[in-house]
């Protein structure tokens, strides 16, 4: 299927000279004085989660230009090859199909092939789950490790944190994902073989991270006086002959058509489907499953994640933006910062298009922040008086579950201060007190924060920045950027040990010559 990329379709030059003429001096406090409807225009419910887009720079026009750019682009055409299973992840020849994992075993598939990839997807569902609810069952089982990095510990690890309040009591789960030595160490210092699981979650079983943690792990269980390897180690991944090799007998497969940072559907959430158990996990696939269900089907216009990713685009190659500020505003969700960097950097940090092209625009903008509301503490200074204008992305929940008096109420003020603090700013003192306004923000808000609502979430998340990418015309799903790093890292290693410098750079034979000294 042939894509025409953004800057090749009419609508983007009309859009450059709707940003020149308007975009560029957008005001969004008078936009809400021009147009009462501004709020209702510019907000919109989506399954368990609702977005209000009205405190960005955008007015109706440059949506509409946006819209007829996603028409140009072929995003529809583009957003139903990931539900057919058809192999748009070009460069390592595979089909993006995560969105498989959370459909219902009971809907209705468009070709047989569909049909048989989904009746797999819920066998394993099925297995990964019975084991999930064995071991919450086993009270010997004190302790999980997962062990594993990048989709294999981000996605599971946030999603652990953020559906605490759903937790068994008596499980208590940790990540290990560091090559760094001191991460495993500190971890098995706290426990005893007899009373831990470990998950060694890989999709390919070759990470060095995972590999190296994994072999300490089974070497520190084995002198430590554990002595049922098939009962406290499991494997998650794709090559079940790798982990079979490797002594794990107990292994949940998934296919090569899941991407690592989409993993966490698969046999890769076991660690969530351990915390919060099967009927948890399950409502946590449906909120998934909902959100794609919008995604697929309702109109470019009024679709949620399509909105947003098309936001993105006019905030990166229009205004420039090269950022966005993820704030959480729920103690539970501070690893969502972390999970969406790897999931929209790993993604769309891409400089060619799919043809291989060297791409003439931005692409990936860099997520970073912290939970609300310490980073107000820290550096909010820079996103309401700095000289780089940083869009900011809250995200709230409606209700608390906990009974402390007064907290929550505090915490969704603030929200609502920040986000109208950085569009009204304050110019009435002047100077060094002078706030310019009109710093554009998005609020996500969510009812409440459980295994569906959360699901939602991160599916909307994953759709977004699907979007921006299909406009790009690039490949989001593969991630060549990080492979040279791991062959240097291989060859840098036995350096160490001998000395050898040839052929290295001067600041990197330097470095280790006093590393070595
Ligand atoms: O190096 C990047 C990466 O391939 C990610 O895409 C992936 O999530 C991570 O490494 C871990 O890979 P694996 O699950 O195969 O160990």
């Amino acid at each position: 299927m042939t894509r025409l990329r953004c800057d090749r379709a009419p609508a983007w030059g009309l859009l450059q000279a709707h940003y020149a003429a308007q975009g560029k001096n957008f005001d969004t406090r008078q936009a809400f004085t021009s147009d009462v409807q501004r709020f209702a225009r510019f907000s919109q419910s989506a399954p368990h989660v609702f977005v209000d887009l009205s405190k960005n720079r955008i007015d109706t026009a440059a949506e509409t230009l946006l819209l007829e750019l996603a028409d140009q682009c072929g995003l529809s055409a583009h957003r139903e090859a990931i539900f057919s299973g058809e192999k748009i992840n070009a460069t390592e020849g595979r089909e993006v199909w995560h969105v498989l994992l959370r459909t219902p075993a009971d809907a209705p598939t468009g070709s047989t092939h569909e049909a048989a990839e989904l009746a797999k997807v819920h066998e394993t569902l099925g297995a990964m789950l019975a084991y999930a609810e064995k071991v919450r069952a086993d009270e010997a089982i004190t302790d999980v490790v997962n062990i594993g990095i990048g989709g294999s510990d981000l996605g599971p690890q946030m999603a652990v944190l953020a559906l605490h309040a759903f937790a068994h009591p008596s499980k208590r789960m940790h990540f290990v994902s560091n090559i760094d030595g001191h991460e495993l160490a500190a971890t098995l210092a706290r426990l005893n073989p007899e009373n831990t699981l470990f998950l060694i979650a890989s999709k390919t079983f070759t990470t060095i991270e995972t590999m190296t943690n994994a072999a300490s792990a089974k070497r520190w269980f084995e002198t430590s006086g554990g002595k049922n390897i098939a009962r406290h180690f499991a494997a998650l991944t794709t090559n079940v002959a790798a982990a079979k090799d490797f002594g794990i007998d107990t292994t949940f497969g998934f296919w090569d058509w899941v991407g690592g940072r989409y993993s966490l559907w698969s046999a890769i959430g076991l660690p969530i489907a351990i915390a919060i158990g099967a009927a948890g996990f399950r409502e946590f696939l449906a909120g998934a499953h909902a959100m794609d269900k919008h995604f697929r089907s309702a109109p470019l216009a009024a679709n949620a994640p399509v909105r947003m990713g098309l936001l993105d685009v006019w905030y990166r190659n229009f205004h420039g933006f090269s950022s966005r500020s993820v704030a959480p505003y729920h103690s539970a969700l501070r690893r969502l910062p972390a999970y969406l960097q790897q999931l929209e950097m790993e993604s769309n940090g891409k400089r060619v298009d799919a043809s291989g092209e060297a791409v003439p625009f931005g692409t990936s903008p860099i997520p970073w922040g912290e939970s609300g509301t310490n980073g107000q503490h820290a550096y909010f200074q820079m996103l309401h008086q700095g000289t780089d204008v940083v869009p900011v992305e809250f995200v709230a929940v409606k209700k608390a579950r906990h009974a402390l008096q007064g907290h929550h109420d505090l915490l969704l003020a603030n929200v609502l201060a920040q986000a109208q603090a950085l569009m009204q700013g304050k110019s009435d003192a002047g100077g060094h007190k002078h706030f310019p306004g009109n710093r554009p923000s998005t609020v996500l808000l969510l009812e409440d924060l459980t295994p569906a609502s959360l699901g939602a979430l991160m599916s909307w998340q994953e759709h977004r920045v699907f979007v921006s990418g299909a406009l790009w015309g690039i490949n989001s799903f593969d991630q060549w950027g990080v492979e040279l790093g791991k062959v240097l890292a291989k060859d840098i290693a036995p350096r160490l040990h001998s000395g050898d410098a040839n052929g290295l750079d001067g600041s990197t034979a330097g470095l280790l010559a006093m590393l070595r000294s």
